[in-house]
């Protein structure tokens, strides 16, 4: 008997550690596939449970409720991923929306179907926390040291101080994860020689059929006859390399860029 009890527990402890293990697996499986961005799976997954737990009051299209529009990612206080895991779980204004208590994947699901632009077909970006990311931004992850902000930094690639009104996030993700495909035409870097024997080296701003129009080095504007030049190189070559921040540092400076609107 006593042998008997004892295999019991035996087997009932093996079965906890595979529990667990399985647990294990698929928690670091979620965070592969779901490393930069949401998976289709997640997407159609949160369509849904919105279509179930959050049309009614929000709508088929999320702009129902005054001031917020899910579709377009206009909220009240949300920035980040986490904020809206946030006011999910925990309700707003003062129970006019109600605290959902939902499962791991449903929450995601419905995370990432927002972040989808409740397109079951769309790209969902990991929005991370836009103070990490303006830290990152301006400590490691290194971009201060070529963009500028809000009149601080240097000219020599694009300011951003508006970049979060002219591109989305999956735009801003291609272009911090793989700069050579998000290389826009215009911004290209460029070098110049001129007949005085001048060497130019800038960024190309904007050209027409006589000027051309560049950042140099020495970050002054200047607009350049394509008459007085002997040679002019548009370079193909990314001019910056794919970031080194990992998924979650890369979402916190999204996160920080998404909030960058202009002055
Ligand atoms: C009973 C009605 C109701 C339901 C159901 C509901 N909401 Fe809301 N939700 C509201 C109201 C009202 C507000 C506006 C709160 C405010 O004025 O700050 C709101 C606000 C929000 C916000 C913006 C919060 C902010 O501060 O930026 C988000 C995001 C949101 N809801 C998501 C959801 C999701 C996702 C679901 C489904 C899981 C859901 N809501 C279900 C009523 C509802
Ligand atoms: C070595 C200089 C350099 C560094 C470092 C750098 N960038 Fe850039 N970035 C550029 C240049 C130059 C462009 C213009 C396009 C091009 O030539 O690749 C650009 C383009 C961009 C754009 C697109 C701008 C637009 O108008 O669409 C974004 C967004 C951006 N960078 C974000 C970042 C972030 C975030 C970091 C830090 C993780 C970073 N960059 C680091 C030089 C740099």
């Amino acid at each position: 008997m006593n042998s008997f009890i004892s295999s019991i527990k035996k087997i009932t402890a093996c079965m906890a550690l595979l529990a667990s293990v399985i647990l294990l697996t698929q928690q670091s499986l979620a965070q592969e596939v779901g490393d930069h961005q949401y998976t289709s799976d997640a997407i159609q997954a949160g369509s849904r449970v919105y279509t179930q737990q959050c049309a009614l009051c929000h709508g088929p299209q999320g702009a129902l409720v005054d001031g917020v529009d899910l579709r377009r990612g206009q909220f009240r206080t949300v920035q980040s991923d986490d904020d809206l895991r946030n006011v999910i779980t925990t309700g707003a204004a003062e129970g006019q929306m109600p605290a959902f208590s939902l499962r791991a994947e449903e929450l995601n699901g419905i995370v990432a179907f927002i972040r989808a632009g409740f397109d079951p077909d769309g790209v969902a970006v990991r929005i991370g926390d836009p103070v990490r990311g303006r830290e990152l931004f301006n400590g490691r992850g290194d971009c201060a040291s070529c963009h500028r902000v809000n009149g601080a930094g240097p000219r020599t690639a694009p300011d951003l101080s508006s970049i979060g009104v002219v591109r989305t996030p999956a735009s801003l993700q291609r272009n911090m994860l793989d700069p050579a495909t998000a290389l826009l035409p215009i911004n290209r870097p460029i070098r110049m020689v001129t007949r005085n024997e001048e060497t130019i080296v800038g960024r190309r701003l904007n050209e027409d059929t006589y000027t051309v129009q560049v950042i140099d080095s020495q970050e002054r504007l200047r607009s350049i006859k394509k008459s007085d030049l002997v040679s002019y190189e548009i370079s193909d070559a990314p001019s910056k390399q794919p970031t080194t921040l990992n998924s979650d540092e890369v979402a916190d400076v999204i996160g920080y860029l998404l909030t960058l609107r202009g002055l």
